[in-house]
């Protein structure tokens, strides 16, 4: 019945809450296509956001899935959307420039799009990095309300970005298992490498009050265990119950 469904995933998310030490995890029903976990982290938003304005979305399919279910009636109308890093390399509908624009539709609200290119060397990083556009947009990360993103297997989107055989093999001797804004963690949720990017920076995620991470999937499982490690403890974690099996079946 319903009933026992809905024990058996509160049961699970518990479980997972007392292990990973973070706000409060959602596990919702894998069975049903991962449009559930679209409609739990639009749920999660629609009633935590509270007076918060800026939020900062990162891409990929998870956190794109949310903006078709957000009643934007239930929302102050003046959010701004920001992507949480600048990247460009992804596939445009999954880019987090493009997943903020498709969030300020459903909530009648605005959007901030954040180019930064993606692959530029050393020299040329450093020199983006002192430009007044980029020092603003680093400057909102201290302001933001809500982070929604996704996390994914590292081995996945070192490949998905197109990593060179060499980053990819360092990956793996570096025991790169989760990734997340463009930061690659290990089992204990050490960062051992990051993207050369600009986004929101780990000490300014600490002071985020609202932060709700959407993963699902038993082949995210280690990957959500490691971001987990050292997650921000605010963080609200929505994922299914095929990854949610699996994490208690690794810890
Ligand atoms: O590339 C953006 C990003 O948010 C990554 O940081 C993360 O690993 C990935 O997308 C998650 O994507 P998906 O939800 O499609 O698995």
């Amino acid at each position: 019945t319903t009933i026992d469904n809905l024990s058996r995933l509160s049961l699970l998310a518990k479980k997972l809450e007392d292990f990973l030490g973070i706000r409060s995890v959602k596990v919702v029903d894998g069975s049903t296509e991962n449009s559930s976990l679209g409609i739990e982290a639009a749920k999660q938003f629609m009633n935590e956001i509270g007076d918060g304005k800026t939020v900062a979305v990162t891409g990929g399919t998870s956190i794109a899935l949310i903006p078709k279910y957000i009643k934007s009636s239930m929302l102050q109308k003046d959010l701004l959307f920001i992507a949480a890093r600048g990247g460009v390399g992804e596939e445009i509908g999954l880019q987090a420039n493009v997943i903020a624009a498709s969030f300020a539709e459903a909530c009648d609200s605005s959007y901030k799009a954040f180019y930064y290119p993606e692959a530029l060397g050393e020299e040329a990083h450093k020199a983006f990095l002192k430009d007044p556009a980029i020092l603003k947009m680093i400057d909102l990360y201290n302001t933001t309300d809500c982070v929604l993103h996704g996390i994914g297997d590292a081995q996945t989107m070192a490949k998905l970005r197109n990593s060179s055989m060499e980053e990819q093999q360092l990956l793996l001797e570096k025991g790169a298992k989760g990734e997340s804004f463009g930061y690659y963690f290990d089992r204990s949720g050490k960062e051992v490498q990051r993207l050369r990017t600009v986004g929101i920076q780990t000490e300014q995620l600490q002071e985020v009050p609202l932060i709700i991470a959407v993963a699902g999937g038993k082949n995210k499982a280690e990957a959500i265990l490691s971001y987990m490690a050292s997650a921000p403890k605010q963080t609200i974690l929505v994922t299914d119950e095929s990854a949610a099996n699996e994490m208690l079946r690794l810890l």
